[in-house]
């Protein structure tokens, strides 16, 4: 099972994005970046055009995850303008077949979010359109939250559910070096990590430790 670690820059400087990129690109799989529009959360992080911005200079592939309203619309933009996976929000989508088809369209993967208030049991008959399920283990919005240990169950069905498919399993939210081998024990694969790796001293060698902690 491949392991990936994809650092959210959501607690990095904003004002030095380009630095704090630079610290964990050697070292990461994928570069998380955190869209919030202050409706779909209480919270705005990037409009698209700076988002654009980021994603075309970053010499990391980005996985965003759009925590946004208009995500029907949005979602296949942000795969154009060049993200190597797009995450929707089951939450938010109207027609998640169609946006999820119209993401890997433009090239790129197609990912389905799921709160933790969200059944996956409503969705498992388009498991078939999905590359990456994604398990919030906080509610979205915000950075530095504890890690939810009631995700348990959902991420282990989820495991199940997905079974041979190489379909990856992302969770994000109080990811750290006391949680990651928790979720990687309920099955996970694709670990965000925000305040972990931002609010350390050395930001790559905390990606470095916490992928030793999940890596055999
Ligand atoms: C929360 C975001 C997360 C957040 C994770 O809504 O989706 O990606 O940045 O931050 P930490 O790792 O601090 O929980
Ligand atoms: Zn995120």
């Amino acid at each position: 099972m491949g392991i990936r670690i994809t650092p959210s820059i959501l607690n990095a400087d904003f004002s030095h994005l380009d630095q704090e990129i630079a610290k964990i690109s050697e070292v990461s799989d994928l570069l998380h970046l955190d869209v919030m529009d202050n409706v779909f959360v209480p919270n705005f992080t990037f409009d698209f055009d700076a988002a654009t911005s980021i994603i075309a200079k970053s010499p990391l592939p980005v996985d965003s995850h759009l925590m946004i309203a208009d995500v029907d619309t949005l979602g296949p933009a942000y795969a154009h303008a060049g993200s190597a996976s797009v995450t929707i929000h089951a939450e938010s989508s109207i027609d998640p077949v169609k946006t999820l088809r119209s993401i890997k369209r433009e090239g790129a993967r197609a990912g389905l979010a799921f709160k933790p208030g969200t059944d996956i049991e409503d969705y498992l008959d388009i498991v078939a359109e999905v590359d990456m399920f994604l398990i919030m283990t906080v509610e979205p919005g915000f950075g530095g939250q504890k890690f939810m240990q009631s995700m348990a169950e959902k991420v282990r069905r989820t495991r199940a559910l997905i079974g041979d498919r190489p379909i990856w399993l992302q969770v994000d939210g109080g990811i750290s070096l006391e949680t990651i081998e928790i979720a990687l024990d309920w099955g996970a694969d694709t670990f965000v990590a925000g305040s972990a790796v931002f609010n350390a001293a050395d930001p790559a060698e905390m990606v470095n430790r916490l992928r030793a902690l999940v890596t055999q």
